[in-house]
């Protein structure tokens, strides 16, 4: 056949079977090494992927098979994390140290492989290990498939901004001070975008800039890679258009104002409506009770192409610290596309009703300070760290590692945002909540009261789940069911319970392993705030987790 006969047939089969084009393998090389690193003029040596801080940015198409050689070279654990790719029967790839593996110890690597089957958008990735989590984290984005367009205008350019945080000291000595004392540990020194505080009282360092054309279209892929703070992000006379949250399409809905958590991403379009000029884009945290924040604004730049030299910069305001009705009208307006391409399928028949009652409480510590500790947990149980994966001791019918007695409800009920209980003392465990293949859930997530009543934005692992209600106070068993949304609910794997509030998610045990859920703060995820599901295999292969890996990591 003539090659341009050939040539002509490839196009058109292009053009008639677009879907048909066999999937791609995106291989990746992380090697973990340390990096002298300068922020609000002060250096230290960090841990990082490549030398990069934000790490580099994973790319791969929706059902794209993703392989990551991680070779750990500094003198840490490591385990990383593919926040929100659900690893469908990959459990071994998802990540959190001592959950589904053991760490990749110095001078050993491992080989992360998974399909983002079903997903497109952007999503973060993080170590999973410790708190090294602050300098070790980056994006995901995953593209729809070839010729399928997304379901928004199309942006002409599309940006990363990763949002954080930055310690002046080691982010592990920082935690190592509640392991120590009992006492929280301190908040950061200064948020950053993309890197960078900006300014700061006391050091002039630049920040990042974002360059743009006036008349263009952006497409601003928000992640917030914080570890216990979250935030408002705005940027001075531009308004945004919400698109996508967690790697789920929503439909479309304007604000001037960001409430993003840590876990959380956020795809917005950005128009460059302005002629010219510099504005400010600036990050600051929320919190509404009584706990310490790191109250430092990142500062960083939207510039105009066109800027003359000496522009000042157009200021803007954010929200009050405290500001909760930011954060409700922003999640409130969250709703799935529920296009008949990407419908929203809520489960509607649920086979476990569970209810989990987060928040922190106290443990004797006789080496701490006050004599006890603050720790965290659900249902009155702080989760303890095995020294072996739970996953594995699952897949291996090890006993001894965990026991699957996890409290589906409150073993003493009390007023959970009220008087409280009489004794706020937790039990520790390592425990577990099974679910057989394909169950469906629902859990009511009701913050308590104790010591402070704190918003935590829950993350769960291997699945999505659709968020079909939020309420302040006691959730109300009777009434407030017949104010769920089961039509559009916004679906995504993080999702912030209010202070002194509750949601409910429901979700589908399509996925067959050992699945992390806790608070993605953190902090209070070290004090025990967490639990696994562990989902049985359905029948056959299909339905199964695959084999272990040979180069899985032993503890
Ligand atoms: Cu992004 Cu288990 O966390």
């Amino acid at each position: 056949m003539a090659s341009w006969v050939q040539s002509v047939l490839v196009v058109l089969a292009m053009v008639l079977f677009p879907t048909t084009i066999e999937s791609k393998v995106w291989h990746y090389k992380f090697n973990v090494v340390m990096k002298n690193m300068t922020r609000l003029c002060e250096s230290k040596p960090i841990v990082t992927i490549n030398g990069k801080f934000p790490g580099p940015t994973l790319y791969a198409r929706e059902d794209d098979r993703v392989i990551v050689r991680v070779v750990n070279k500094v003198p840490h654990n490591i385990t990383i994390h593919w926040h929100g790719v659900r690893q469908l029967r990959t459990g071994w790839s998802d990540g959190p140290a001592y959950i589904t593996q053991c760490p990749i110890q110095t001078n050993q690597s491992y080989l992360y492989k998974f399909n983002v089957t079903g997903q497109r958008g952007t999503l973060l990735w993080h170590a999973h290990i410790t708190w090294l989590r602050a300098t070790v984290h980056g994006a995901i984005v995953i593209l729809p498939k070839h010729g399928v367009p997304y379901p928004f205008p199309k942006p002409d350019h599309e940006k990363i901004i990763v949002l954080g945080e930055w310690w002046k000291s080691d982010a592990d000595d920082v935690m190592n001070q509640w392991v120590q004392t009992g006492m929280p540990p301190n908040v950061s020194d200064a948020h950053t975008i993309n890197g960078y505080p900006g300014p700061t009282p006391g050091c002039s360092s630049s920040g990042f800039t974002l360059h743009v054309e006036a008349g263009k279209t952006y497409l601003l892929r928000i992640i917030n890679a914080a570890l216990n703070e979250d935030v408002f992000f705005k940027i001075a006379k531009h308004e945004f258009t919400v698109v996508e949250v967690d790697a789920c399409y929503v439909k479309p809905f304007k604000t001037d104002t960001i409430y993003t958590a840590p876990g959380q991403t956020t795809n917005v379009l950005l128009t460059a409506d302005q002629k010219s000029g510099k504005y400010l884009m600036a990050i600051s945290p929320f919190m509404d009770t009584i706990v310490a924040v790191d109250n430092q604004t990142a500062i960083a730049t939207l510039r105009y192409k066109t800027t003359k030299p000496y522009t000042p910069l157009t200021l803007t305001t954010l929200p009050a610290t405290n500001a909760t009705p930011a954060t409700n009208s922003f999640i409130e307006s969250l709703r799935s596309l529920n296009s008949p391409k990407y419908p929203a399928l809520v489960p509607l028949k649920i086979d476990h009703s569970l209810f989990f009652v987060v928040g922190v409480g106290v443990d004797p510590c006789s080496t701490c300070v006050n004599g006890s500790r603050v720790v965290a947990g659900i249902n009155n149980v702080t989760f303890v760290m095995p020294d072996t994966a739970l996953l594995q001791a699952h897949y291996f019918n090890t006993s001894g590692v965990f026991t699957d007695d996890f409290p589906g409800n409150p073993v003493t009920p009390y007023n959970y945002t009220g008087s409280g209980p009489t004794n706020i003392q937790t039990t520790n465990g390592t425990k577990v909540y099974r679910l057989a293949y394909n169950s469906t859930v629902q859990v009511v997530i009701q913050g308590n009261g104790i010591i402070a009543p704190e918003s935590h934005p829950i993350h769960l692992h291997g699945f999505n789940f659709f968020v079909v209600a939020k309420g302040l106070g006691n959730y109300d068993p009777v009434n407030d069911p017949k104010k769920f949304n089961l039509v559009d609910p916004v679906e995504r794997n993080t999702l912030t319970v209010p202070t002194a509030g509750w949601i409910v998610i429901r979700f589908k045990a399509d996925n067959p392993g050992v699945w992390f859920l806790h608070c993605h703060l953190e902090v209070h995820t070290t004090w025990g705030l967490k639990m696994a599901f562990l989902v049985d295999n359905g029948n056959g292969p299909n339905e199964s987790i695959i084999p272990p890996p040979k180069d899985l990591p032993t503890c």
